[in-house]
């Protein structure tokens, strides 16, 4: 008998908590069923993985095949007297894991506290928070390749990390299910504080602890970001964008106090929630979506059951930051939508 399922209801799969139906869906409860079901998977050419549903925008209905990995259990590979190697499978939620390091002062990840979202997901897009990425701990990632059949392996500089990039998210949508995710931690803590409000908070502290550095994590990231379990969201919706260092210095005219960070090529990345907030958008509510108060990168879903009026409000920002800036902001979040399909 066939696991997929029909019409399935994503409105709970999705953290913006609006009404979509998936045509077809399958939940993944073992790499064996992946094997065993990948044949009638691979009829459906329009697929998508589905992880926590935190950083998806659905527009439309969703009319192909979801995938959904219930993938759960964390393995110790490697242990030397300065590392773990732990072995992670996707579908644990990405803070609770954070917790489970941190407990056993397994040290790196107290930066990255908070974030919403699957361990499968965070390779993904190379999750980032603080001044950390997961990149510099992910040694390989395991892969289902849908348009071969195979489970590949892929190391660290074969996942192809950027800035909220990789290669996984590069691909072919639907065509690689993250199954496991390996990384190394380490036994001594290095403590990241570069990140302003971290580095005036603990400049005097000389014995900085990882679970401080998680506590201040937690405390920003709930004034800042609102909780998608109380308003629905999907975090920043746009990426901060990267300009040349001509682009910059013109805007600096303009702009003196507009909000920059050098990168190693020259360029510099802007502070999207600036400019968001600098074009007036800020607090602003639009029907029943609106442009978070205390991050304007955070849209917001009141109470709307339709994701075209979250796409709506995403092309006022776009449109209102390029009137203003000549810049065009690139969403952050997957959006799914029937032309795209
Ligand atoms: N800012 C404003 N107004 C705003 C928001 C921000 O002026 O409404 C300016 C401030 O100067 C602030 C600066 O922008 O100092 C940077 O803001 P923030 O520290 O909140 O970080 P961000 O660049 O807006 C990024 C990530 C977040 C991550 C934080 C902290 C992206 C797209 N977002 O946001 O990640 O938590 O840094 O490291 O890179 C996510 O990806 O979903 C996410 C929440």
């Amino acid at each position: 008998m066939s696991n997929i399922t029909h019409k399935i209801p994503l409105d709970t799969l999705n953290t913006f908590q609006v009404s979509a139906t998936a045509k077809h869906f399958i939940q993944i409860e073992s790499v064996e069923q992946l094997l065993q079901d990948y044949k009638e998977i691979k009829q459906y050419p329009n697929r998508m993985v589905l992880g926590g549903g935190s950083n998806c925008l659905f527009v439309d209905s969703f009319d192909g095949l979801i995938i959904y990995p219930q993938l759960k259990g964390i393995k110790v590979i490697k242990e030397t007297p300065e590392h773990i190697e732990l072995r992670v499978a996707a579908s644990e939620n990405w803070h609770q894991f954070v917790q489970y390091c941190l407990n056993r002062d397994y040290f790196g990840l107290e930066n990255l506290a908070l974030i919403p979202g699957t361990v499968g997901a965070a390779p993904v897009q190379n999750i980032g928070a603080y001044g950390v990425e997961v990149e510099s701990f992910i040694t390989t990632v395991d892969c289902f390749d849908f348009s071969t059949g195979e489970q590949i392996v892929l190391n660290n500089e074969e996942c192809g990390f950027g800035y909220r990039d990789s290669i996984i998210k590069r691909a072919a949508q639907g065509r690689y299910l993250v199954t496991h995710v390996s990384l190394v931690l380490s036994k001594k803590l290095f403590p990241v504080i570069s990140y302003a409000p971290l580095k005036a908070h603990f400049s005097n502290n000389k014995n900085i602890s990882a679970t401080q550095i998680f506590d201040k994590v937690v405390e920003l990231r709930q004034q800042k970001l609102p909780d998608p379990e109380q308003l629905p969201n999907a975090g920043s919706f746009f990426k901060n964008p990267v300009v040349s260092n001509q682009q910059y210095k013109q805007l600096l005219n303009g702009f003196p106090e507009i909000v920059a960070y050098p990168l190693e090529d020259r360029r510099f990345k802007l502070a999207a929630g600036w400019l968001i907030e600098r074009a007036g958008l800020k607090g602003k509510t639009f029907g029943k979506v609106g442009v978070h108060k205390n991050q304007a990168l955070v849209l917001v879903n009141y109470s709307d059951n339709d994701g075209k009026n979250i796409l709506r409000l995403a092309e006022t920002v776009i449109k209102k930051v390029f009137e203003l800036f000549a810049i065009t902001l690139e969403p952050e979040v997957r959006i799914f939508q029937d032309s795209m399909q």
